[in-house]
């Protein structure tokens, strides 16, 4: 049942290319410039006239609703805000009827993302749920909503359900944007023709996997690790660190890049590899500059860089390329070097990855 692979984690991270398809397949018309999301078609007035769109998750779901935002923002230009769950229902939150809630959930049964759509239903917003397990509960006390079709995800660390969170979020930012008319047709074309070619990138980016477990070799045994990513790259630097300590145990953070010399730079020496997102984007620069602080400070980075790099590869100790995509997409192409570096680590230390401690798939409490 785990198709020939090792563990369900390695063949969730190799199944990407397949779900990612899945999530957008009968969704999207690259010629014809068109997004279909059945779900939330009746609430497309409810888009159009919305103020605010708050999303509600907890985890690795909260992380992609984090890159959520970012779209959502970007194109259909429509204020975010990105809420823990658990942090949100004990607040007094100020919600009215004008708001939507989106809550993003693998398996739709997250005690803490229950309640606090149950909150904001009762103070009259609208709920849309993202979730992957068709019928659970969250979809049920939704009012609309889509699932994201990844398949049934064994691995307690969540990877395609993330990629297919972050595909939803892509289709209903540009769902919003076309609706709303704060995107031009030709570019909505050139974006969703773009959008069609993730799955073939997804699978030039799953090519790296054998240089990924060299280098795991070389980390395996540290006791910490920096993620550092700027705009669309921070949510996957998080995302990142996320996945290295829930399976390999090791401390790991997440931080934006900038926010590096605000604290976490007083960390940086020999033992410490400091994981960088510095692809060919708007914020290239601003990380190149952040990685030779790194380097001044006799760091040792792991780059991720777009294939091609130069600049960055000069400087970094290693660098994993990715296939270039348009900004809009660079977390569903980022976090795939991010997974199987936290998957080789875990299982050269012997960590039960499938099954990592003190952890459930379901987290049915609060
Ligand atoms: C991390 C992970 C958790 C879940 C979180 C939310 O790999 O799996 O952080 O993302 O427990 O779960 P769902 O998405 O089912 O609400």
């Amino acid at each position: 049942e785990k198709g020939g692979y090792e563990h369900f984690m390695l063949k969730e991270i190799y199944e990407q290319p397949r779900s990612i398809y899945d999530c957008m397949r009968g969704r999207i018309y690259p010629l014809e410039g068109k997004v279909q999301l059945g779900g939330i078609k009746e609430y497309t007035e409810k888009f159009k006239n919305a103020q605010r769109i708050i999303i509600v998750a907890c985890g690795t779901s909260w992380h992609a609703g984090l890159v959520g935002e970012y779209l959502i923002e970007e194109y259909a230009r429509i204020p975010v805000e990105v809420e823990y769950a658990s942090e949100f229902r004990y607040r007094n939150p100020i919600i009215n009827e004008n708001d939507i809630v989106i809550a993003i959930s693998q398996s739709g049964e997250t005690a803490d993302t229950m309640a606090a759509i149950e909150m904001a239903k009762e103070k009259g917003a609208t709920i849309f749920g993202i979730c992957n397990v068709v019928g659970a509960s969250i979809p049920r006390l939704s009012h609309a909503g889509i699932y994201t079709h990844a398949g049934p995800e064994i691995g307690v660390a969540s990877t395609k359900a993330f990629t297919a969170q972050v595909t939803a979020l892509t289709l209903m930012a540009f769902y919003m944007a076309e609706t709303k008319g704060t995107i031009a047709k030709s570019k909505l074309i050139g974006l969703l023709s773009e959008l069609e070619r993730i799955p073939k990138l997804v699978e030039k980016a799953l090519q790296s996997d054998q240089y990924i477990l060299s280098i795991a070799e070389k980390f395996k045994d540290v006791r910490n690790a920096l993620f550092l990513g700027r705009g669309s790259g921070f949510p996957v630097a998080l995302e990142g660190a996320l996945k290295l300590k829930e399976i390999s145990y090791i401390h790991a953070e997440g931080y934006p890049a900038a926010e590096m010399k605000h604290g976490p730079i007083a960390l940086i020496d020999e033992e410490m590899p400091v994981i960088v997102i510095a692809t060919k984007n708007s914020s290239y620069e601003k990380v190149i500059s952040n990685i030779q602080e790194v380097k001044a400070r006799k760091g040792v980075v792991i780059a991720i860089v777009t294939e091609g790099d130069t600049e960055v590869t000069k400087m970094a100790d290693y660098s994993i390329e990715i296939p270039h995509t348009d900004e809009a997409f660079l977390p569903l192409i980022a976090t795939i070097p991010l997974q199987l570096l936290s998957y080789h680590i875990a299982v050269l230390r012997g960590s039960n990855v499938d099954q990592p401690r003190n952890l459930a798939k379901s987290v049915t409490v609060e």
